[in-house]
């Protein structure tokens, strides 16, 4: 099935529902228990049928893969584990073929360890790349130059033994950072992305891009007053001197004007901080990114009226005219199935799509994937080796995708890299695909009705009082008024209305061509789109 655009005048990264793809875990073609870019290749038609408009690839290039390729050792080489860079192009060319856009990660704050820049960085105090990253004398006792902690624990500054210095890592001591002030380093990044430019990939998500610049002074962190005992310790201080750097917002309009050098491409753009920061990655008078990324429908309480209070907060955090964007999962969080429970997860994925802005999902919510169970032990994350006993492992939101109900899910022939996980039988593609009230025939729905009704792109949206558990609002343009009801909690609700309406769609998939007069009656956990009937109509 082929979806209309909603309004071909909207830019892509506006009218299309973005899709998440962890190349790991979506399909391995040469059975090695890992995915590749030939397995995605072999389920292009499944990403058509499902309607999305673009795909953002986790990391595919060079990486020894400490941090599963978010640590870089050459940015403009596909990894042999996932492929060739002519598979890459095939796959671009199959997915534009399909209308679908690709959005590569690129990952510019830090490099792996193994990257001939960084090699060549801590051969000597002397070597031209030496100010590629940044190096720092021990602090005034000894030690590490000052108090900054690494996201995955520890000091983030590691000992050079030959070199006499340290060297700074946001993040594993794999990774190390590059030195954004050097304007070396953004010429070389600005060559990367023109690389991947030139192969046709649409976009970018620009990963931990409000980390890029560290103040010069090296001034210690305040400490961080909520810290208490269940806080884990990398955050123990507040991040003032190494997150969202004025200078980096500078860095990230760079990379922008990289972009615009090519016509009709987009900056995704992975920040930090929560609600409180999110404008100022937006355009204002000099641009940033397209679009932000914004959790909040994965930090938030299930409860309407948090909900309701949440996306209110969130509107009004980004400048005037700037277009929202809302994620229901990552690589990086607890699946929403796991979080909310199966029947809510069809209320988030209504509202996902029904909100204002690009919705963007990781490949498995639409089936319902729950977090994979994987013991301390046999963490592959290596953040849950570095911070044990806090429930950051991330394996369980990376386990493979189920493509069918077959003993390795139609992932792999060989043993997957990480274990399937719960419920195979009923939460994989193919027994989803054959059920016409499944969670994936919801998913496809919404999409195809975002696709093809132009209030839900770029029409207003109109919130309503939320009360006794559901959260209401409307979506209007000039000539159509949508209602979105959605009932979080797990008992029927009546709710009056205005005008009558005809029921458009409902999470269970069971109402149809319903009239709604002045009283709509919702089951537990059940949502609906109801077409408002003014009184022209
Ligand atoms: C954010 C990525 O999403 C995460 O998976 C990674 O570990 C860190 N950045 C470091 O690159």
């Amino acid at each position: 099935m082929v979806h209309q655009r909603a309004d071909s005048r909207i830019e892509w990264w506006k009218c299309c529902s973005i899709y998440q793809i962890y190349p790991r875990s979506f399909q391995d073609s040469d059975g090695d228990g890992v995915g590749d870019l030939n397995g995605l290749l072999s389920r292009v038609d499944y990403l058509a049928w499902l309607g999305v408009g673009a795909v953002w690839l986790s990391p595919v290039c060079r990486s020894p893969m400490r941090d599963f390729g978010y640590d870089i050792s050459d940015y403009t080489d596909v990894d042999p584990l996932f492929g060739t860079l002519a598979d890459f192009d095939r796959l671009v060319e199959a997915l534009h073929e399909r209308n679908i856009k690709v959005i590569l990660d690129v990952v510019p704050n830090h490099t792996s360890d193994q990257h001939s820049w960084f090699v060549k960085s801590r051969s000597s105090r002397d070597d031209p790349k030496r100010n590629w990253y940044v190096w720092a004398d021990p602090g005034p006792h000894g030690g590490p130059p000052n108090n900054w902690l690494s996201r995955f624990g520890g000091s983030a500054w590691e000992w050079d033994a030959r070199t006499e210095q340290y060297y700074y890592h946001a993040f594993l001591r794999e990774q190390p950072d590059l030195n954004w002030h050097n304007p070396e380093v953004r010429s070389a990044f600005a060559d990367v992305l023109r690389f991947w430019l030139r192969r046709d990939v649409d976009g970018f998500r620009v990963d931990a891009s409000a980390v890029l610049a560290e103040d010069p002074l090296l001034r210690d962190e305040p400490p961080n007053p909520d810290f208490d005992s269940e806080t884990p310790p990398p955050e123990k201080f507040n991040r003032v001197f190494t997150d969202a750097r004025p200078e980096t917002m500078s860095y990230i309009e760079e990379m922008r004007a990289v972009v615009e050098e090519f016509s009709d491409r987009a900056l995704l753009g992975e920040v930090q901080g929560g609600i409180g920061r999110i404008g100022q990655f937006y355009d204002g008078e000099r641009p940033r990114f397209h679009l932000p990324l914004n959790f909040l429908l994965l930090d938030t309480d299930w409860h309407a009226a948090t909900l309701a209070a949440g996306i209110d907060q969130y509107i009004n955090a980004i400048p005037d005219g700037a277009w929202p964007v809302w994620i229901l999962g990552s690589h990086d969080k607890p699946r929403i199935a796991s979080q909310l429970g199966l029947a809510q997860a069809r209320i988030a994925a209504m509202l996902l799509f029904m909100l204002p802005g690009t919705p963007i999902f990781y490949a498995g919510d639409e089936i319902g994937m729950p977090n994979a169970m994987i013991s301390s032990e046999d963490a592959r994350d290596p953040f849950e080796a570095l911070v044990p006993g806090y429930g950051l492992n991330r394996d369980p939101e990376r386990a493979p995708m189920r493509w069918d109900s077959s003993e390795k899910a139609g992932f792999t022939t060989g043993e997957p890299w990480l274990p399937l996980g719960d419920h195979v039988e009923e939460r994989n593609v193919a027994s989803q695909q054959g059920d016409r009230r499944s969670l994936l025939s919801l998913y496809r729905q919404l999409i195809a009705l975002r696709q093809t009704e132009p209030a839900l792109v770029a029409g207003r949206f109109q919130p309503l009082r939320s009360e006794r558990g559901v959260l209401l609002f409307e979506r209007c343009s000039d000539d159509k008024r949508l209602l979105i009801a959605l009932n979080t909690r797990d008992s029927s609700r009546t709710c009056p209305l205005q005008s009558a309406g005809a029921l458009r769609l409902n999470t269970h998939l069971d109402r149809k061509d319903e009239r709604v007069e002045s009283q709509l009656h919702l089951r537990s956990n059940e949502g609906v789109v109801i077409e408002v009937l003014t009184s022209s109509a």
